[in-house]
């Protein structure tokens, strides 16, 4: 399932799934390397539908944003693959920022959770991230809890990281 969006000055972007050759891409030229790994364990997931992700391609072919959403994860608070869906890693480049391209990609899973009879979204937002938080409540999420935000990843080198990024949790209902 793809869509496009036409933002009011006339770009054009496709949001499509993410696809195998696309990973370097989601390095954002070497900004996200660390998450190498990571992005691809969860593109593998994406094989076995647990987790959905999706890029928006610019008509030049450049991936400028990306949105995860995890159907079924071992905390069922987070996502419980019937109701709860988990939206993360969700970013669009500073570039194309404030012209509606997010809030698109938004509606666009928002609509594909819905048609699968999921009845909430969840995610969480870093406390410090207010723009986020903002763009999250504009779109109907509320905040229902906080989460200390300790969590751990292996880089690219295969060397682990811990990060501390306390956060908020937000939901949203999204049955018809
Ligand atoms: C959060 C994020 C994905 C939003 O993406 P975006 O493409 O800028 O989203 P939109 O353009 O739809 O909306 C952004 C703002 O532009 C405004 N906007 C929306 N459409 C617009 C338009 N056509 N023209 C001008 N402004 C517009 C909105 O009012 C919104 O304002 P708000 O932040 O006060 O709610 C993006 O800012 C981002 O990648 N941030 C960094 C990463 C991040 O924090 N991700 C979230 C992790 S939890």
């Amino acid at each position: 399932m793809q869509s496009k969006f036409l933002a009011v000055g006339g770009q054009k972007f496709t949001i499509r799934p993410l696809l195998e050759e696309d990973l370097p891409a989601l390095e954002w030229d070497g900004e996200y390397l660390h998450f190498r790994l990571l992005y691809r364990g969860h593109y593998q997931n994406s094989k076995w539908g647990n987790t959905r992700i999706w890029v928006a391609e610019a008509e030049d072919g450049e991936i400028v944003g990306q949105v995860f959403l995890m159907l079924l994860s071992r905390n069922e608070e987070t996502a419980d693959g019937v109701n709860r869906a988990y939206i993360f890693s969700f970013r669009v480049k500073e570039k194309v920022r404030n012209i509606g391209l997010g809030g698109f990609m938004m509606d666009f899973v928002e609509d594909w959770a819905r048609e699968l009879g999921f009845t909430h979204l969840r995610l969480n937002v870093e406390r410090v991230n207010l723009d986020a938080r903002r763009f999250y409540e504009r779109h109907g999420f509320v905040v229902y809890g906080s989460d200390p935000g300790v969590w751990e990843f292996r880089d690219h080198e295969g060397v682990w990281h811990q990060r501390v990024e306390p956060a908020w949790k937000m939901i949203k209902t999204i049955q018809k």
